[in-house]
């Protein structure tokens, strides 16, 4: 440690010796923020800040005022397709550009870090947040947040993987606990942070608000500790999210670095004391400060580089990717794409005054707002496109409500074809608070009323970031088309999908049931007291569905084309590193569009509760009309695995898998059945282990069946033995309890010394 008023005694970059050359106020201060996005300064070691912005969607780079509720303006950016949408595209590819186009915006501004991906699951169809997540499923967000973070991290600007963990809703977000068994919590919440985190080494880690079991995640030695760093080999630093941390001191020690925005001195000054009086020790400080450091040093390698970006081309690109995910959810009778000369009535305010992004931190200011309206116009002629605004999006059921709907009736009435665009509005989905129906305003559900009945050849368009309730229309209009939130070029993109200049093949990333009242956590979100339980464990969207047989609306993985495909000659083989699946699809239908071939897993002879099935590899596939093409899938070997609570582990069992391929959960069209070696682990058997777990553990058993044939008297046993109904029923009962008991001719010396003998590494089969 030094006194602070002279330069640092040591030139190194290396981190380590230059923290060693800070005084201790120093070393804490680079743990806090300076401001609402800076991180502190140290200049006479030529520390210098750097700037974290929101994030994920886009830059949002304030210059005036901080905040971090989207409230105060930002410079311009691209406003790409939130999460929800990027999540129905279900291609790393597309999504990997997205982040190589983020992180362009991010080094033009010296954005250091870009706060975002947020991957967290999307437990509830309410979650005010859904917009700015991808996915119900661990595997798409996994697989998608990592592409994210190597497009973003590719340009040199860090990534910050957020929220980890358990971020799942809004209501009571900066204290209530999330209660989560072990299993979901690992196969369901954490898996995909550990795909990339593992895969990708963000630069960063947001930890979230919220507790897990009852421990703030910003002081939580197992998930900052164990998991992240111990198990899964995270390298870089934890950032809490801005105002997370709760015990400052506690939190350094669990592995959280930087804490954000600024504390106003207050944190480094705790950490300062706490040292001092021996409660902390220093070496904690100087681990955070050097990953800092580390961080800084990052950014530093882009400094004054002159970085820009093409904004044209970003435009471009978001318009690509917009299209690229909206799904189709129902085209009967080929109603799309509209046929150029008919004549269109389009209706409602989203077709003019789109809905493209949620509320809160995630706001971007756009560089270019497009309206499907006019990008209709302009590519079926003005003359061919009416318009009618339908309702009013903010005001439902103004003064004007009546008039509204007659003249969009008329609209309707004089085309061939209406199209409405119906949806939520921006005050119903946001950061800080979670919805309570998943219903569209009614005001809107009359207006189709009325434009069903003056037209039944009706197209709707939705604009939403949380899942809606299509029941009330779904089987009286012909086609629907899911638009989620599509990003600044999102109008265009709906343009291009509807006249068909692109074939739709987004493919929806969550499960639209038909009721709230059907949805997994219906009766456990968002909790009470400070608490909400994950009663429904590890059945989270589709895994809920299918293991009840439950109908719904549209089911997870679903989306059509303007084409067909054929799947035909499935292969699974057994690899070392899971399972490599093979197939041809062909398009049979008359158009270029990419499927999305998905593959599912599942073992029906598990000896744990598991999902009837489980998405664990997927590809989107462009294939042009006639073409055949193999495509290859691995499924990997850790996808198979369960968590396993008695061996705190993975386990892969062995035995027969089932793959299922298809075009979406409920749309599978071939099928096969693999073997798969098991992982070499043995749950250590204990007294208390019962004797249908001894029994079928093959060492253990083979050791009983010898002491029998040695020892005389052993009658009870032989008899369990050898009666099913009396195995049955003694099954549940733990070995060591029947020590002893009269004529079973075991001590409990004996049976500890069977149960120490199956136990020893060397006793295999
Ligand atoms: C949000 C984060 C965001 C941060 C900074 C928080 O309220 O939860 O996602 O990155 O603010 O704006």
């Amino acid at each position: 440690m030094t006194d602070g008023s002279t330069p640092p005694k040591t030139n190194s970059s290396d981190p380590e010796e230059l923290v060693g050359s800070l005084t201790l106020e120093e070393k804490a201060a680079l743990t806090s923020g300076a401001d609402f996005w800076n991180t502190v300064g140290v200049e006479r070691a030529g520390i210098p800040p750097i700037l974290l912005t929101d994030g994920p969607h886009g830059v949002r780079k304030q210059v005036a005022a901080g905040d971090h509720l989207g409230l105060a303006d930002s410079v311009p950016a691209t406003c790409f397709p939130p999460a929800v949408a990027l999540g129905s595209t279900f291609d790393p590819e597309l999504v990997e550009r997205v982040g190589v186009a983020l992180g362009e915006e991010a080094r033009a501004e010296s954005v250091a870090v870009l706060l975002g991906p947020g991957i967290n699951i999307k437990r509830s169809v309410l979650c005010g947040r859904n917009f700015e997540y991808l996915s119900e499923d661990p595997a798409v967000s996994g697989i998608l947040g990592s592409a994210l973070v190597r497009g973003l991290q590719s340009t040199g600007v860090s990534a910050s993987l957020k929220h980890f963990a358990a971020n799942n809703q809004e209501t009571d977000r900066l204290r209530v606990s999330a209660d989560i068994d072990e299993r979901p919590l690992r196969e369901i919440y954490l898996r995909a942070f550990q795909r990339v985190v593992v895969g990708e080494q963000p630069a960063t880690v947001m930890c979230s608000y919220n507790r897990i079991n009852g421990v703030y995640s910003s002081e939580n030695e197992w998930l900052l500790g164990q998991v992240l760093r111990g198990e899964w080999g995270f390298e870089g630093l934890v950032v809490s999210d801005w105002g997370a941390v709760n015990d400052r001191v506690a939190g350094i020690a669990a592995g959280l670095d930087l804490e954000m925005p600024s504390s106003g001195g207050a944190g480094p000054a705790k950490l300062v004391a706490a040292v001092r009086s021996g409660a902390l020790e220093e070496a904690v400080v100087d681990r955070a400060a050097a990953r800092v450091v580390r961080l800084v040093q990052r950014a530093e390698r882009l400094a004054g580089t002159g970085w820009d970006y093409d904004r044209d081309a970003h435009h471009r690109l978001a318009r690509e990717v917009a299209s690229r995910s909206i799904v189709l959810l129902k085209n009967e009778d080929d109603v799309l794409p509209l046929a150029q000369e008919s004549r269109i009535a389009v209706i409602g305010e989203f077709a003019r005054t789109p809905r493209y992004q949620g509320a809160g931190s995630s706001l971007i200011n756009p560089t270019r707002l497009d309206n499907a309206l006019d990008a209709l116009r302009e590519q079926l002629g003005a003359e061919r496109v009416a318009f009618a605004p339908g309702f009013s999006i903010e005001t439902a059921g103004g003064d004007d409500a009546d008039a509204l709907r007659a003249e969009a009736a008329a609209a309707a009435s004089a085309a061939d074809t209406a199209v409405v665009f119906l949806g939520l509005p921006a005050s119903e989905e946001s950061e800080g608070f979670d919805r309570e129906t998943i219903g569209l305003p009614d005001d809107q559900l009359a207006v189709l009323d009325a434009v069903v009945a003056a037209n039944p050849r009706t197209v709707v368009v939705l604009s939403n970031g949380g899942v809606v309730q299509l029941a009330p229309f779904a089987d009286r209009v012909p086609a629907i088309l899911e638009g989620w939130l599509l990003g600044q070029a999102g109008g265009s993109a709906t343009a291009d999908v509807l006249t068909g200049r692109t074939s739709p093949s987004g493919r929806l990333a969550e499960t639209i049931p038909f009721r709230l009242e059907d949805t997994p956590a219906y009766l456990g979100f968002p909790g009470e007291s400070g608490h909400v339980r994950y009663g429904e464990g590890l059945f989270v969207g589709y895994r809920w569905y299918d293991a009840r047989d439950a109908d719904v609306q549209y089911p997870f993985g679903h989306g059509l084309n303007y084409t067909t495909f054929d799947y035909r000659d499935l292969s699974a083989v057994a690899t070392e590193d899971g399972i490599l699946v093979r197939l041809t699809v062909t398009n049979t239908g008359p158009r270029a569009a990419h499927e999305v071939v998905q593959v599912y897993t599942s073992l029906p002879s598990s000896t744990v509760s598991r999902a009837r099935r489980e998405l664990t590899a997927f590809a989107s596939v462009l294939i042009e009309p006639g073409e055949s093409r193999e495509i290859e899938l691995r499924v990997r070997r850790e996808d198979l695995a369960y968590w396993d609570i008695r061996t705190n582990g993975w386990v892969v069992e062995p035995g027969a898998y089932t793959v299922e391929v298809g075009a979406s959960s409920r749309d599978l069209r071939l099928r096969a059945i693999v073997e798969v070696a098991g992982d070499a682990v043995r749950v250590p058997l204990t007294l208390d282990s019962t004797i249908g777990e001894v029994l079928r553990d093959p060492v253990a058993s083979t050791l009983i069946q010898q002491t029998m044939q040695q020892s005389v008297g052993s009658d009870t046993i032989a008899s369990i033995l050898s009666d099913p109904g009396m195995l049955r029923m003694m099954e549940s009962f733990p070995i060591g309890r029947i020590a002893g008991f009269p004529g079973t001719g075991f001590t409990e010396e004996q049976i500890a010394g069977l149960i120490a003998a199956a136990n020893a590494p060397q006793a295999t089969l």
